[in-house]
Order: structure tokens, then C-alpha cells, then sequence
């Protein structure tokens, strides 16, 4: 018997988990559990990195696990936890790979480059105990499974778009937003700086950007339904990023082997720079104001729009090209990654077309339609991004009326765009809003923060997701992002909310091989993240764990069907008001419901005897409104 016991700990090392489960997102490219005992931190431990980068991922490591630990690590040029950039490069895991190889008495992280190691690292992080994320001296049995790694990613752009105008985020949110990143091995921070409720970055050469477009009168309460600024009012809620900022979070970034990709959204979306300077845009109304969220336009479904303020750049405008010219300079100089994102979407051509000098310049350009104007704006955009040394990328509106020569898309309105762009030979970062918006609803609208969005992109929908559509050269998809957009979203706590677990879902298809990808220990990995950042201080939704109500009539009598994400839960419900728990009813197939107005299913689901997600208190009314409705 001792001998089986001794086999069973050699074969599956201390954690007793079986040789494919591993608790790491994204899932490494190869994972191995190895025949020896695991390796055990202690106060002796020494950490060491072969050359003046390793030793830096070698500190950064330290930093993080002297924290929880209380121990104290200087790093040498060798220690049992060895990071290594290897002298020959191996070809298996390129720029951002890396093996790891943990055994009782060593830790071996091997990479061509730092950023490999910086992931090493992570996944490191991730095999010790849910206590290594504490902030504080903490206890725990500080061990690391004997393992064997091999990992690298499968696209080399793996970002989150965080929206920064609906709501402003302090310097020291969106650092901690890039380091939880990071963890994920997330390598591009998609900033999206501008948009009509706020310019968020100074461009010191046109200091009114920062002075008036970064302020707006305050409002609180539902989004879209605000009063609009009222006449004298005074626009006292204000944010934005100086350039020192700028360069601290960069910098910050970067040693997290994260990019920025500032985006200034032009040539819509742009009542902020239009209430700095009216001369920006055809009306030149004096009146226009940065919006805080009220209505500002009316959307017809389809994607079809009217805006009620002009908030869109004049194209035929030459003082709208110099001031470009001046913003770019500045974010050019501001960001070092190769890309600036241009922007491109929902911008409204009415003002154009009833503007003399937009028709006078389609007629001088031969330029047959409104589409065919934006073009000739993103062409003359290029052309200054590139007088910067950088490249353009924008979203899928710029293929409209011609897409400018070299840029690159970024596919939001489903994967067509990318399609069409990557058949063109164009670079393509796809983030479809139907799988990987995490605005949306992530859960039952009942019972989430936000009831009224228009969308919802469960969890599972998000972990379907395929970046490489069928037919296309893959070596034009980039990668993806998962976007954040925040009208919605007024605190770091809700963005948190709102990113995760889908951004852990997320990181899987960007990352991992599309092999390894399986629901059930996607899910499974997932709680254990989700321990993590309960240590961690960090929020995320339990909605993949809630009850997705349906209804069905059968011979006239109303049903309701059950059902949920994370397969395994026990769901029980009551219909009498009472709190369901786990000793009221068991569903085990559709609930015939009551007749009468009065009639409320009450539903909850269990994990292992525990409460899992959130009561979804659901009326008779409401049951039968989903009748025809799949999931909500
Ligand atoms: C977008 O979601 N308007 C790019």
C-alpha cells in the first residue's frame, strides 16, 4: 500500500492532480507533470538570472513572491531558481517562449528573449498556492509541482482595450488593470483615449484638448439618459493623463513586456475635440459640449445612425490636417510601439454632406460617395502616422470607400471586416463585439449591473471563439483583443467585473494551441483563478455559474427550463417565495409553473454543496416573455 501511495505522489507529484490538469490560463502549449517530489520554497531559496535581463524578471518574481512569503531573495548570477536567456536560441518557442522545468531541488526557466522568461515566470506564479497573490506575510505550503514546460503563444498580439473617455480611470487603476494583464500574458494595452465624453490625453500644443475636452458637466445614474449640459453650467468632472503620466504607465507596461497602442478616434466620436476647438468640425457650433453620457444621437438598429451634435472632424478642412499633425507628433513621440490606432468608427456623414466645402472637395477628388470621403480623411491619416515613423491600424469603417495602403484592421463589427481586409493582404487584429466585447451582458440581465445592453457575449460564446476564419492566410491575423468599453463601467472594481473571467477565456484562444481548447477544464482551471483573485483583491463575475431561465409551452402550460454554463452545478429553485437553498426542490427537468401574477420562480445553483452564483428571482410574466427566447 505504501508503495502505491509513493507511485501515486512520483507520478502525479504533490498536487494529485492528473498529468493534463494544470491550473495555468492561458494553457501552456505543453504541460507535463514529472516524477519527482515537488520543489519547496523556503527562506533559503536563492533565484538567480544569467545576464542583466533575466535579472530583472529575476527581481520582479522576487518582488512578488517575498510579498506573500516574507521571504527575502537578493538575485545572483545562479540560484535553484534559475532564469535563463539561452545562449542558442531554441526555435520551438521564438521571441515570447519558454520551457520550465521544476524538480525537487531546481527551478529551471529557459528563453530566447526577456519576455519569454517574464512569462515563464507567470505560469511559476501560477503553479505556487492562491496565497502567493496576497499582499501581505501570509502561511502556506509553499510548493511547486515537479513539472515540464513548453509554451509559447499562437498569435503575437494578445490585447485588452480599455476605454478611458466614458469613464476616466486614474493612473493607478490602469496599472493595475496592465498588471493583472500581464498575468495573462496579455502583451498589447489598447488605450482608448478620446471619444465624445472626454479627451483623456495632453497634447501640450493644443492645450484646450486637456483644458475644456477633458471636462463635462457631472451627472450620475443611468447611462445615455443624462440631462445635457445645461446653459453655464459648470463642467467640473474632469480627468486625464499627463504626459509624465503617459510615460509612467508606458514605462510600467513595458516592464510587464506589455505595448501601448494609444488610440485617437477620429475622425467620429469627437465632441470632446469639437467643444475644445469648434473650427474642428463643419457646423463650427460654439455650443457643442463634452458630452457626460447624455443622448447624443439616435441609432435605428443595424448599425444605422443619426448624431444630434456634430461631432465629427471636417475632412475638408485643412486646419483639421495640422492639427492632426500636431497630436500625432506628440503621440508618436509619447508611445514606442510601432502602431497608432487611428480609430475610424461610427462616424456620421450628414453634417458632411450638407457641408459646401466636403462637396466641393468630393467633386475637386472625384469622390462619389461620403464612404469614399472618410477614405480620403484615413488615407491623409496615414500619411501623417507615417511622417511618425508608425504604422496606422483602425477599426473596420476604414475599409469603406478604400482601405488606406498599408494599414492594418482591427475587425469589430464581426469577423467580415478582417476577412476582407486579410484577402487585401492587409495585417487584421480581430475582436468580433459578438464573442469578445466585454462591455456586454455577460450573464442573466436580471440580475447583472447593467439590464439594458444590447448584446450579451456569455462566457462559453467568448471561449467558442475562433480568431482564423476558414479560407484566410492566417499570417495576416495579427491576433485579437477583448475590448472594454466603458459607458457603463464607472469604477475599476466594474471593469474587473466585467473582464474576467471572460478575459481569462479569452486568453486561452490567443495564446494556447486551438487543440487544447475543452470548456469543462477551461472551467475548472477557472475557479482556481478565481481563489487567486479573491486573495488578490481583484473582482470578477460569477455569471457563468448563474440559472439561464427559459420558458416552453407544452399543451398549453407554462414551463420553465433550466439550465446553466459551468456544467456540474445543482440548481434548485422554489415558487414560493422563499430563498431557494439547497434543500428545496432539485431541478431535474422542466418546472411546470402556476398559473397566476402573483407566481415567482426563485432559482439558485450549488458547486459541491456551496451556493455557486447569484438568486435569479425570475416572475411567471417574465417566463413566459421567454418562451420563444433562447439564452438571454
Ligand atoms: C466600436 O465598438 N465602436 C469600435
Amino acid at each position: 500500500m505504501q508503495k502505491l501511495v509513493i507511485l501515486f505522489v512520483l507520478v502525479f507529484g504533490s498536487s494529485m492532480l492528473p498529468a493534463q490538469n494544470n491550473n495555468i490560463i492561458p494553457q501552456p502549449a505543453s504541460f507535463t507533470y514529472t516524477r519527482s517530489l515537488p520543489f519547496k520554497l523556503n527562506v533559503g531559496t536563492t533565484i538567480g538570472g544569467n545576464n542583466a535581463e533575466a535579472q530583472k524578471v529575476a527581481r520582479m518574481l522576487a518582488d512578488q513572491i517575498s510579498r506573500p512569503t516574507g521571504f527575502r531573495f537578493t538575485i545572483r548570477k545562479t540560484g535553484a531558481i534559475q532564469l535563463t536567456i539561452n545562449a542558442v536560441a531554441d526555435p520551438i518557442i521564438g521571441d515570447e517562449g519558454y520551457t520550465l522545468n521544476v524538480t525537487t531541488s531546481a527551478i529551471k526557466i529557459n528563453a530566447n528573449k526577456a519576455a519569454g522568461l517574464f512569462y515563464g515566470a507567470q505560469t511559476l506564479l501560477q503553479l505556487l498556492p492562491p496565497e502567493i497573490e496576497s499582499k501581505e506575510a501570509t502561511s502556506a505550503k509553499w510548493s511547486i509541482p515537479a513539472c515540464a514546460v513548453t509554451d509559447f503563444p499562437r498569435f503575437g498580439w494578445r490585447g485588452l482595450m480599455l476605454d478611458v473617455s466614458r469613464h476616466f480611470f486614474p493612473k493607478e487603476d490602469v496599472k493595475r488593470y496592465i498588471d493583472r494583464m500581464a498575468r495573462y500574458k496579455y502583451n498589447v494595452f489598447h488605450w482608448h483615449l478620446t471619444d465624445d465624453e472626454g479627451w483623456r490625453i495632453e497634447i501640450k500644443s493644443l492645450p484646450k484638448l486637456t483644458e475644456v475636452g477633458a471636462c463635462r458637466v457631472p451627472r450620475y445614474g443611468k447611462w445615455g439618459v443624462h440631462d445635457a449640459p445645461k446653459e453655464g453650467e459648470a463642467a467640473t468632472d474632469c480627468g486625464y493623463y499627463t504626459q509624465e503620466d503617459i510615460k509612467e504607465i508606458v514605462a510600467y507596461a513595458a516592464e510587464r513586456h506589455i505595448q501601448v497602442l494609444p488610440e485617437i478616434d477620429v475622425p467620429g466620436h469627437n465632441s470632446a475635440a469639437v467643444a475644445s476647438y469648434p473650427e474642428l468640425c463643419c457646423t463650427q457650433d460654439p455650443s457643442i459640449k463634452v458630452s457626460p453620457g447624455c443622448k447624443i444621437a439616435e441609432w435605428y438598429g443595424n448599425g444605422q445612425f443619426k448624431m444630434l451634435v456634430d461631432n465629427t472632424l471636417d475632412p475638408s478642412s485643412e486646419q483639421v490636417y495640422s492639427f492632426l499633425d500636431k497630436v500625432f507628433t506628440e503621440v508618436a513621440a509619447l508611445f514606442p510601439f510601432g502602431y497608432i490606432h487611428s480609430g475610424g468608427d461610427e462616424c456620421y456623414h450628414g453634417y458632411w454632406e450638407n457641408d459646401p466645402d466636403c462637396k466641393a472637395l468630393m467633386a475637386k477628388e472625384g469622390l462619389k460617395t461620403s464612404h469614399e470621403l472618410q477614405s480620403y480623411f484615413t488615407k491623409r491619416v496615414e500619411k501623417i502616422i507615417q511622417s511618425k515613423g508608425k504604422k496606422m491600424i483602425g477599426w473596420d469603417e476604414i475599409l469603406e470607400g478604400g482601405l488606406a495602403p498599408d494599414a492594418a484592421v482591427m475587425s469589430w463589427r464581426g469577423l467580415e471586416g478582417g476577412i476582407e481586409a486579410a484577402k487585401l493582404g492587409h495585417y487584421v487584429v480581430m475582436s468580433p463585439n459578438d464573442y469578445v466585447y466585454i462591455d456586454l451582458l455577460q450573464g442573466e440581465p436580471l440580475v447583472e449591473p447593467d439590464q439594458t445592453s444590447y448584446k450579451s457575449v456569455r462566457l462559453q460564446k467568448a471561449y467558442s471563439f475562433e480568431p482564423v476564419p476558414e479560407g484566410i492566410d492566417p499570417k495576416y491575423i495579427l491576433g485579437g483583443q477583448a475590448n472594454l468599453w466603458t459607458e457603463k463601467v464607472p469604477t475599476i472594481r466594474q471593469a474587473e467585473y466585467m473582464t474576467y473571467p471572460r478575459a481569462w477565456a479569452i486568453a486561452d484562444l490567443y495564446w494556447s494551441p486551438k487543440e487544447a481548447r475543452n470548456w469543462d477544464a477551461f472551467t475548472r482551471r477557472m475557479e482556481n483563478h478565481m481563489e487567486r483573485s479573491d486573495v488578490a483583491g481583484i473582482n470578477y463575475a460569477r455569471s457563468a455559474f448563474d440559472p439561464i431561465v427559459t420558458g416552453s409551452m407544452v399543451d398549453g402550460k407554462l414551463y420553465a427550463n433550466i439550465a446553466t454554463e459551468v456544467n456540474g452545478l445543482d440548481i434548485y429553485y422554489t415558487l414560493d417565495e422563499s430563498i431557494p437553498d439547497k434543500y428545496s426542490p432539485k431541478y431535474t427537468g422542466p418546472v411546470a409553473i402556476p398559473e397566476g401574477k402573483a407566481v415567482t420562480l426563485k432559482v439558485a445553483t450549488f458547486h459541491n454543496g456551496k451556493s455557486s452564483g447569484k438568486m435569479v428571482p425570475i416572475s411567471r410574466d417574465e417566463i413566459v416573455k421567454r418562451v420563444k427566447k433562447v439564452n438571454p
